[in-house]
């Protein structure tokens, strides 16, 4: 028998739940390629433990690829990733499998099991990682539900619930261990505002009462500014911008200050393209607004 009980283990996370003294998470000079593509060029950066970092950039900028790399789920071409001070890219499985119980992960769009219902997708985790009583996981599964509001909702299916709820399940499977640290891949995608901010209220929340190292990957500024105690910006392979919201808010830095405004003009490159192809199709004067539609079999000049 292993693992602490519920109560224990609630008492320890306040106390961070991380045996090293040093950063909850040490990114050191990662890189990773697709072929010719260099998605990340040579990136480092350590994350303190008990703070909500967000992870920003455009679309397709590499923070799912980071966010693999960290996790353990990609091996990057070079670099490595400490959680906790263990070297995971360097340890042996064992090692490395025992540095992945120390964080849980909210994948984007939730990633729950269809054929289990919402307590059996919380369960899935414990049952997994350890050799608990059943009524012992029962309960860690039932207070993980009361802490994102779904105490209502543990016998339903996936597909019976709202895309808000279905994020309160993964929240709740993701800190399902009591883990020292959350990643958390776009959170907010295909919510309203109103439950994004929901969402984000219960992160940070959830972040300070259980004195979580929160990681969040997400483009949404709103968002940006409601929730991190600090701010990283991946552009072009490398972070490009560290800070607080208020140094965010108040940056003069062209890149940064186009993708938090939102500038469809700027030294970003996607957004150029797109104000280049509006100009071919619509003419000088017409401004870039609203959604992109895909010009389809437009004839090449
Ligand atoms: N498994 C893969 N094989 C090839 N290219 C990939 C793969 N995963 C991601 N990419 C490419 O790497 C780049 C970064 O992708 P990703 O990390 O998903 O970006 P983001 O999460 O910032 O939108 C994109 O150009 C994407 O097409
Ligand atoms: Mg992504």
């Amino acid at each position: 028998m292993s693992g602490p009980s519920p109560s224990d283990a609630s008492s320890s996370r306040a106390e961070s739940g991380l045996q090293s003294h040093g950063p909850a998470i040490k990114v050191e000079h990662i890189k990773k390629a697709y072929g010719d593509n260099v998605v990340l060029n040579d990136i480092s950066f350590e994350l303190e433990r008990g703070r909500v970092y967000v992870i920003m950039g455009p679309s397709g900028c590499g923070k799912s690829t980071l966010l693999r790399a960290m996790i353990g789920a990609e091996e990057p071409d070079a670099g490595t990733v400490f959680i906790d001070g263990v070297d995971t890219w360097a340890a042996d499985k064992k090692a490395r499998e025992e540095a992945r119980r120390k964080f849980g992960v909210l994948f984007q769009g939730s990633a729950l099991l269809n054929a289990l219902t919402v307590a059996e997708n919380v369960a899935l985790p414990i049952t997994r990682h350890t050799d608990l009583l059943k009524s012992t996981v029962d309960l860690m599964v039932k207070l993980k539900l009361e802490l994102v509001g779904m105490g209502d909702a543990a016998d339903k299916y996936p597909y019976e619930i709202s895309g808000g709820m279905k994020k309160r399940a993964g929240l709740a499977r993701a800190i399902a261990l009591d883990p020292a640290i959350v990643f958390f891949d776009e959170p907010n995608s295909g919510l309203d505002p109103v439950m994004v901010g929901v969402i984000d209220k219960l992160i940070r929340d959830l972040t300070i009462k259980l004195g979580i190292t929160s990681v969040l990957i997400t483009h949404d500024m709103a968002s940006i500014f409601r929730i991190a105690d600090e701010v990283l910006m991946l552009y072009g392979g490398r972070i490009v911008f560290r800070g607080t919201p208020d140094q965010l808010r108040t940056t003069t830095s062209p890149l940064v200050r186009q993708f938090v405004n939102g500038d469809p003009e700027g030294p970003i490159n996607a957004p150029r393209q797109l104000a280049e192809l509006s100009q071919a199709l619509f003419g000088a004067s017409r401004p870039v607004t609203g959604e992109y539609q895909a010009p389809g079999e437009r004839d090449k000049p």
